[in-house]
């Protein structure tokens, strides 16, 4: 029987030490749920780094048993790994690059082999598990190398990549020294899919400049097979969401958070640590919102939620004393007796407490300077059970191609980004229904399973076309 074998740099699952032990903590996020109908079944596993160091070969041992009831398996990474692969190359070279923010980019040999080291090191655990019949669904930018590692090792297996992150233009991915080989490394695979058309469309131009590979109606010609590249989307569980929004549990900690902020206006943001995400620019335009409209002092806050990553990586640290020193300039320029601006928590929250936050939230502020999809702003969407809210989300992320009933907005553009939060605080109810209406009508219909659902069966298809063309 052929098994579907799940891969991305991290489980499902973080593993955490405590008092001398260890402990896992499910990961709550939407993929994991996606996912979950896949690598629960049968045979199949998913294949990953569990998210920290774990030296000891006998404590080793035990989280390869623990895992394998989950149905995971580990990759472990030793801190030199960490340091160079996850932190360096794949943080501080591929993900500013792929978001344009080119001035991070770090061009480090080591790193770079590291990268290779590590991508081998995927290969040779899923070799473990895989045989030729079998499908395995490689995931992000962290193991661009692995497609074509497997294909060599397993020449008729069905492999397939998604990227979670934007694809950008030639013009950066011909920065990299080792683009050559990244690119080869993707086309390894059967099928890659990206979250839009524009991410799908750089990448074929960047395949044809630098690899000479031509392709015609998102079909590439590979040496002896065709590979599929095309745009999915990836969506939210939709029900999760709509459905906690509705609970009582969480309805009643939104009477005791409103109990505590009274009845200001309420601006949401939730991100990542990330310079992606513009979190900076965004306090910039609350500040000037505040400067020019006095009138809304006292009666609009903005709850803003950030959570710690990378913070090992350079430009994150720099990124959070940067937000600190903003939110504290702002907070005592501002700050009354009875009212705060920026309430500001840089820590995650519990999942009933999140849905409290998007079922409280009039304006979700989704503001990032380049992001490959974002999920909040259609986790706030859904949440919005009683058709209120209004969505203010950036062109620069992926989602925008979809949520077209949202105010858009340049995230660069501030004038524009203050008038738009001024026109959204004074949004008519109607207007607002409308729109949230609308949105929600999409993603109740392209949820995570679905996403899920098109995915695995376009990766049939093209291997069914590609025995056809084989037969001929
Ligand atoms: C983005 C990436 C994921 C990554 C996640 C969290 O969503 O696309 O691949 O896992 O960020 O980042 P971290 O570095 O903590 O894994």
């Amino acid at each position: 029987m052929s098994k579907t074998i799940i891969v991305s740099n991290r489980l499902p699952i973080s593993l955490r030490h405590r008092n001398g032990k260890f402990e896992f903590k499910p990961s709550a996020g939407g993929l994991a749920t996606g996912l979950g109908s896949i690598y629960k079944e049968g045979e199949n596993i998913w294949i990953g780094w569990p998210g920290n160091t774990v030296d000891d070969p006998e404590q080793r041992a035990e989280i390869i048993i623990e895992l394998h009831e989950l149905k995971m398996a580990p990759v472990f990474l030793s801190k030199q790994d960490v340091e160079e692969f996850y932190e360096g190359f794949s943080n501080e070279t591929l993900w500013p690059a792929f978001h344009y923010f080119t001035q991070y980019m770090v061009y480090n040999p080591d790193h770079w082999a590291a990268y290779v080291r590590v991508n081998k090191m995927f290969c040779e655990a899923i070799l473990k598990k895989a045989g030729s019949e079998d499908t395995i669904w490689v995931h992000d930018y962290q193991l661009l190398l692995l497609p074509q590692m497997l294909r060599e090792a397993l020449p008729n297996a069905t492999i397939a990549f998604f990227q979670h992150i934007p694809f950008p233009s030639y013009e950066i991915i011909r920065m990299i020294p080792w683009r050559k080989e990244l690119l080869e490394g993707i086309t390894g695979a059967d099928l890659i899919g990206f979250h839009t058309y524009d991410d799908m469309r750089h990448f074929l131009s960047a395949v044809g400049r630098i690899t000479g590979l031509s392709n015609e109606s998102g079909y590439i010609q590979a040496e002896n097979r065709i590979i599929n590249v095309d745009s999915f989307p990836m969506g939210i569980d939709y029900d999760k969401f709509a459905k906690q929004a509705k609970s009582r549990k969480t309805q009643n900690i939104v009477k005791n958070f409103r109990k505590q902020v009274g009845d200001q206006k309420l601006l949401l943001t939730i991100d990542r640590l990330d310079y992606s995400k513009g979190i900076p620019q965004r306090i910039q335009v609350f500040a000037q919102l505040l400067e020019q409209h006095p009138e809304l002092h006292g009666k609009v806050s903005m709850i803003m939620i950030v959570v710690p990553s990378r913070d090992k990586v350079q430009s994150y640290k720099e990124l959070k004393e940067e937000i600190d020193t903003l939110v504290g300039r702002i907070n005592s320029d501002y700050s009354t007796l009875n009212w705060v601006p920026i309430h500001y928590f840089y820590r995650g929250f519990p999942f009933d407490e999140l849905s409290a936050f998007y079922s409280m939230a009039d304006i979700a502020l989704v503001t990032p300077l380049r992001d490959g999809m974002n999920l909040v702003c259609k986790e706030f969407v859904a949440s919005k059970t009683d058709q209120t809210g209004v969505l203010i989300l950036s062109e620069m992320a992926g989602a925008s191609k979809e949520l077209q009933d949202a105010l858009l907005v340049n995230p660069n553009d501030r004038q524009g980004l203050v008038d738009t939060i001024f026109e959204a605080l004074s949004m008519p109810v109607e207007e607002q229904k409308a729109r949230i209406s609308a949105l929600q009508e999409s993603l109740k219909t392209y949820d995570i399973f679905q996403w899920v659902k098109v995915f695995m069966d376009r990766v049939e298809h093209v291997k069914q076309k590609q025995q056809e063309l084989n037969s001929k």
